[in-house]
Parts: structure tokens; C-alpha cells; sequence
């Protein structure tokens, strides 16, 4: 047995035995439990500090299992399954309430479900044959972890075995789509499927927004303990010298964003490293957050990308990081 297999082997017997297991997925690291155990789910919960009336979402090994967990699904999901999975694509459904535990649906008649596109996480879940619920591994409210260090910085001895895939391909999590009204499906979180890749399934756009309980949506979450601002390029100079001539306790200012060099900056911002473009920006975001609150940075300057393709799920977690310090 290889070294990744003893490992993905213990990872699964920890699951059935009820324990935490962090995983990699593309999109960002999931904190795992066995989606029919209540004891584990509420382990999860109080680990998390998620309240417990906010779902998980629930990994599934194969596309075919689909049906399985839910129910009436619907032509357009399963056209959505086929086309995304695995992939960053989240399916919110009807509930098969025999097969998955309300505590892990927050009581709700529907649950999230969706098969990662990560060879670490497939291992797991074809071994533990059994749906995982697995929110992000990270303490609620805070950025999501997208290496396994980040993990085991943030959640520490409260995670049994944390699984190393290496750094997130995607960087930030999963879209998810609302087919419970298959008429008007809605498009719940932004994210590793953008919305032209859905336009281009369904032949038709489709909405964005609408009420909701999933955390990910929540006006604040994402949010580093910099203040985070944005601001767009040709605006960045005045800001960041507004900033250090404020009297009295000069904050530490930095600047992220894809056109951050070419802007003049006046001595003593800290900018972050460059990002290439949308995909890269995407990746690293996290954890260029994360290094803002290692290197005390009080307030971010971020340019966000452009409002298309993955730059609207970037933009989206920004303006909900932004609002934290608010
Ligand atoms: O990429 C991802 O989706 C990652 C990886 C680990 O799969 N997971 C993730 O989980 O981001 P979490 O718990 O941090 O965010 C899941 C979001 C939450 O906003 C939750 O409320 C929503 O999915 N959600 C889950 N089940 C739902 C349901 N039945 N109805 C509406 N929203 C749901
Ligand atoms: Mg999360």
C-alpha cells in the first residue's frame, strides 16, 4: 500500500468511526464528516462555529449517486451533472430524507450535493463509500483554507486527520445552483463554474441572487482581519496616501490586484505579489488574505478583476471580505 493509500485508508476509517477529516478539494479545503451521522455532524457544527440551521454541502463519489440522495431531480440538474461533474459545481435538490441527515441539511427538504474534481478527495469518498458533509475548513465567518497548512493553522487538534493534496487549483469554492424550481433555477454563490460556462449548458442565463440560508451568501464571510477596500486602479494613489496621513496611528496600508504595479504608489505600501490574470487571482486570493494578516497589514486596497468569467466570484468574495471591517 502506498503511502497516500495508508493515509486515505485512515482518513476513511476515521470517518466511519465519526471523526473530522480535512480534505483537498480543486476548490478550497473541506472539513468532513459521515453525512449520516448526527453525532459527527454536530461535532462538525461546534468545531466550525457555524450555526446549526446553515447546510453543508455533501460530496458524493460518483455522478451517478446523484440520485441516490435526492429526490424528483430534475432533467436540467442531471444535464448540469453531466456536464460539471466532478467539478466546482454545487446542485441544490429535494433531500432524500432516508439517506441524509437533517442535521446536516441545517432541517432543510433540500440538500447541496457535488462530486470534487480532486484525485485525493475521489480516493476518500470511493473509499469511505459514503456521502461526506463537508463545509469549508475553516472557523465560520473566517477565509477558506487552500492548503493544508492553512488547515492546520486555522482548526489546530479540533481536526482528527487532515489530508495533504497540495494548493487548491481553483482557489475559491464551488458555484452553486438552485434546481429546486427547475422553471427558475438560481444561481446561490458565484463561484468555479462561472455563469458563461452555465449559459453555455443551459442555453439561456440564469439568474443570480435570491433569498437564501447558505453561509457562503451571507453579506460577511470571507474576511480576513485586514480591512479590506476596494478601489480601482486609477483611484489607488489618492486612497493609499489618504490613508497615511491620517494623524495619529498610521495604519500599515497594502494593495492587491491584477493592475497593482503599473499604479504609483507612495512609500510604505506593502503590495502584495502580483497577480497574472483572472484564474490567478482566483487561486491565490485566500492566501494572499491571509498573508495580509501575517504581515499586519491593517488595511487592503484591493482592484478587483473585471465582472466576468471567474473574476464574478473573486469580486463577489472581495465585496463580502470588504464588508467585514464595516
Ligand atoms: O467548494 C465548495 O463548495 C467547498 C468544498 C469543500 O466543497 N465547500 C464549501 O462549503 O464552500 P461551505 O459550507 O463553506 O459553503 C457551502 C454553502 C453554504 O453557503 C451553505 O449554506 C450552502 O452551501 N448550502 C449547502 N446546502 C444548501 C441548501 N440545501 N440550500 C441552500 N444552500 C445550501
Ligand atoms: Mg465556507
Amino acid at each position: 500500500m502506498s503511502c497516500e493509500q495508508r493515509e486515505i485508508e485512515r482518513a476513511s476509517q476515521t470517518l466511519r468511526a465519526g471523526g473530522l477529516v480535512a480534505f483537498p478539494t480543486e476548490t478550497v479545503y473541506g472539513l468532513g464528516v459521515d453525512a449520516a451521522n448526527p453525532d459527527a455532524l454536530r461535532r462538525l457544527f461546534a468545531v466550525k462555529g457555524r450555526p446549526p440551521s446553515h447546510p453543508v454541502i455533501v460530496h458524493l463519489a460518483r455522478p451517478a449517486e446523484l440520485t441516490c440522495f435526492a429526490r424528483d431531480v430534475p432533467p436540467v440538474a442531471r444535464r448540469l451533472a453531466e456536464a460539471c461533474w466532478p467539478g466546482p459545481l454545487t446542485l441544490v435538490l429535494y433531500r432524500d430524507p432516508r439517506r441524509i441527515a437533517p442535521e446536516a441539511t441545517g432541517g432543510l427538504d433540500t440538500v447541496g450535493l457535488r462530486v470534487p474534481d480532486h484525485p485525493v478527495a475521489l480516493a476518500l469518498l470511493e473509499r469511505v463509500e459514503r456521502p461526506v458533509a463537508a463545509p469549508s475548513a475553516n472557523r465560520f465567518g473566517r477565509v477558506s483554507p487552500t492548503t493544508a497548512s492553512d488547515v492546520r493553522t486555522d482548526l489546530g487538534a479540533d481536526v482528527d486527520v487532515v489530508l495533504d493534496g497540495g494548493p487548491c487549483r481553483i482557489g475559491v469554492e464551488s458555484t452553486i445552483v438552485d434546481c429546486t424550481e427547475p422553471e427558475a433555477l438560481r444561481v446561490l454563490r458565484v463561484g468555479g463554474v462561472t455563469v458563461e460556462d452555465l449559459t453555455a449548458i443551459l442555453g439561456y442565463e440564469p439568474r443570480i441572487g435570491g433569498a437564501t440560508r447558505a453561509s457562503g451568501t451571507l453579506p460577511v464571510h470571507y474576511a480576513p482581519r485586514a480591512r479590506v477596500e476596494l478601489v480601482e486602479a486609477p483611484a489607488a494613489r489618492a486612497r493609499a496616501e489618504e490613508l497615511l496621513r491620517a494623524d495619529g496611528a498610521r495604519p500599515t496600508v497594502g494593495l492587491l490586484g491584477l493592475e497593482a504595479l503599473p499604479v504609483q504608489l507612495p512609500r510604505g505600501v506593502i503590495v502584495l505579489d502580483p497577480v497574472r490574470d483572472v484564474r490567478h487571482f482566483a487561486r491565490v486570493l485566500y492566501s494572499r488574505l491571509r498573508a495580509a494578516d501575517r504581515l499586519r497589514i491593517d488595511v487592503l486596497l484591493v482592484i478587483p478583476p473585471p465582472p466576468h468569467g471567474l473574476g464574478l466570484a473573486v469580486r463577489d468574495r472581495l465585496s463580502r471580505a470588504s464588508r467585514a471591517g464595516q
